[in-house]
């Protein structure tokens, strides 16, 4: 069977084919980061109707790429949330419609757990059981993972995401959005150890995480000054080591309490190397390996999407008839 997987939950149109024997054989990305630079940050309405513009001529380019036409298509995979209401319809919208023309079975599926999956699309995936640290713009979180649909948060964001912390800082030291790839490359230039920020909720037990303190903390080191490129550099690289640190804590910790010897890295910001490295050596320590998605499945993409609805649709799973999606959709 062949699935077409269709992911528009915010800023990034995704299409992908994935076959049972062949695998990914497909996929085709459109980002509105032009779109919306100009407004720093994500807008709605225009990401919603830039989707709409998108996703079928992704569709036709997806299929040729693969030599087949919708006939091959043997079901459908969307995102159903949880993302922007508006983006999530257009992908629910042309899914259910397609899914109706072409007399095949639509299944909606949580982001997160196609991000969690991304790593089963490379050339040696992680084996279950394995802990993930799912980090993204909207979403923190430590899951034990025993299988598909088999998932125990073991630790959450309390407040910012671990995405909109990067980007927030990012704003702070004027860099245009998005900002989390902008202050990673700025963080090079930083030398380590000239600033310190605080390792929030790292001397406490349990695996949660808290990033507004760390926030507050950039934004008084800005206001401190000086104001110039040094400066920006030192506290891009300081606020990053204490990310890396903080999730290097907590991931080892959850290693030690689990006993599991896989870890995944996957989400937007699961493309910062100093996050990978800083968890790959916690894994090496701990005798773990470490698994991620390669870096244009870190972030939003139709691929994920593909690859978690088919393994739902070949286990029987299916959605009744009906546009339905969810903007808040815990894991
Ligand atoms: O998974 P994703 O593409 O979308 C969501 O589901 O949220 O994650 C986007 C987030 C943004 O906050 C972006 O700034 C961050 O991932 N990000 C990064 C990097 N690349 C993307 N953060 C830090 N370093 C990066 N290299
Ligand atoms: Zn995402």
């Amino acid at each position: 069977m062949i699935t077409l997987g269709i992911e528009t939950s915010c800023d990034e149109t995704g299409i992908a084919l994935y076959a049972d024997d062949a695998g990914l054989i497909a996929h085709r990305l459109h980002s509105q980061v032009a779109t919306h630079a100009r407004y720093g940050g994500v807008v709605p309405e225009l990401a919603s109707r830039d989707h709409i513009r998108r996703v079928l001529p992704l569709i036709r380019d997806c299929l040729s790429e693969a030599g087949l036409t919708t006939e091959a298509i043997g079901g459908i995979a969307y995102t159903r949330g949880p993302g922007l209401a508006g983006a999530l319809l257009v992908g629910s919208a042309i899914a259910e419609s397609l899914g109706w023309a072409l007399d095949c079975p639509v299944l909606g599926v949580h982001h997160m757990e196609a991000h969690l999956l991304a790593p089963m699309l490379e050339p040696d995936p992680p084996a279950f059981p394995f802990l993930a640290l799912l980090v993204s713009g909207g979403h923190t979180l430590l899951v034990q993972v025993a299988g598909i649909g088999r998932y125990r948060i073991l630790g959450e964001s309390l407040d910012d995401a671990a995405g909109e912390a990067f980007d927030k800082t990012a704003k702070l030291l004027g860099l245009p959005y998005p900002g989390g790839p902008q202050l990673e490359a700025l963080a090079r230039e930083g030398e380590a150890g000239s600033l310190r920020f605080p390792r929030p909720m790292t001397d406490r037990p349990g695996l949660d995480f808290s990033f507004s303190g760390l926030k507050t903390a950039v934004l008084n080191s800005v206001r401190e000054g000086p104001d110039d490129d040094a400066r920006r550099a030192a506290v891009a690289r300081a606020f990053q080591d204490a990310v890396v640190d903080t999730f290097a804590i907590k991931v080892r910790r959850a290693l030690r309490s689990t006993g599991v010897r896989h870890l995944v890295i996957a989400g937007g910001v699961g493309a910062n190397q100093a996050l990978r490295h800083g968890l790959e050596s916690v894994a090496a320590a701990e005798g773990a390996a470490v698994a991620c998605p390669r870096l244009a499945f870190c972030t939003d993409n139709g691929a994920m999407i593909a690859y978690a609805g088919h393994c739902r649709l070949m286990a029987g799973e299916r959605d009744a008839p009906g546009i339905d999606v969810r903007p808040r959709w815990p894991l």
